[in-house]
């Protein structure tokens, strides 16, 4: 049987049909799936009894055109990586026209102060955009769970923050990065790097994790200065921001309190390549 569509009406009929009684686990992606992508699927399958998988490159969330028109399309492939997981994952492929008929805005959005920074600073816009598919997927889809990753982790807590407030039933599963065996996050942006590229992008997420060594005993201030020092000396990394936040309400923070949680975040264009990154550190000494 089908299971592969690109009408929302083809896709609640579906559902209509096949989902009564059973669990529904959701994976919303912009395609050029890899490793980290898959790890949502695989997770979504073995904690649903049905599973469906958007592959959409939402327009509205790039506040950069070119950045929109690079990005890479591997449908075939994309597909087959899916049916290898399982042939019974439903896919859907709606066109920009399918989901926004003549009218490709966002809505406007409060995200509770979550959009104010870093990535909703440096890409003006990107969250309204986010929110605006998520929530239409959401509703077209009406999962139990819907699965995101960790390394998006803002568009985590802002996916959370929407769900809460639309108060939609829907239980929103954080699942962990998936890395490259050097370490480089997995991101579908690689593939626009070369393999030399890919080898010298390790140098952010090492800047993570020495930023993470040095924590114990140095404030966030410094820890900022003393990783933009870093990329500085490097000609080839356009730091774009390094930021510690506090998981409670993602505000940058100026020090550290002890047993708080904290995300350390970074973002960076690599030959016209904007690649980010984060990690968690939890504050356990008292400088
Ligand atoms: P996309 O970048 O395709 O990512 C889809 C999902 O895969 C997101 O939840 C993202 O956090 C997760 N993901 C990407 N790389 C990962 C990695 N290395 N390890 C673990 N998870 C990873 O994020 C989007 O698409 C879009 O913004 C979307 C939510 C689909 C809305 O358009």
């Amino acid at each position: 049987m089908e299971r592969h569509f690109n009408t929302k009406e083809e896709l609640r009929a579906y559902l209509n049909f096949h989902s009564s009684e059973k669990s529904v686990g959701f994976v919303p992606t912009m395609g050029a799936l890899h490793q980290g992508h898959i790890s949502l699927l695989k997770r979504a399958f073995a904690e649903n009894d049905l599973v469906v998988s958007s592959i959409f490159v939402n327009p509205t969330q790039f506040n950069n055109q070119e950045d929109l028109i690079n990005y890479p399309s591997t449908l075939e492939n994309d597909l087959k990586l899916i049916r290898e997981i399982s042939k019974d994952i439903v896919v859907f492929t709606p066109s920009v026209q399918e989901m926004y008929q003549e009218n490709v805005q966002s809505k406007n959005y409060d995200f509770e102060g979550i959009d104010l920074h870093l990535e909703g600073l440096d890409r003006p816009g990107h969250f309204d955009g986010v929110g605006t598919i998520v929530e239409e997927l959401l509703r077209i889809v009406s999962p139990d769970k819907a699965y995101f990753g960790e390394k998006d982790f803002q568009q985590l807590l802002i996916v959370k923050s929407l769900v809460k407030q639309l108060q939609l039933p829907i239980e929103i599963i954080s699942c962990p990065i998936v890395r490259e065996s050097n370490g480089l996050a997995m991101s579908s942006r690689n593939s626009r790097l070369t393999e030399t590229q890919r080898d010298r992008a390790v140098f952010i997420y090492d800047s993570l994790v020495l930023a993470i060594e040095l924590a114990k005993n140095h404030s966030p201030q410094q820890l900022k200065e003393l990783i933009e020092n870093r990329f500085a000396k490097e000609g080839d990394f356009d730091l774009k921001y390094f930021e510690i936040a506090c998981v409670d309400n993602f505000i940058p923070v100026t020090e550290f309190i002890k047993n708080k949680h904290y995300r350390f975040l970074i973002a960076v264009v690599f030959h016209d390549v904007r690649l980010i990154d984060n990690i968690g550190y939890t504050h356990l000494e008292i400088n």
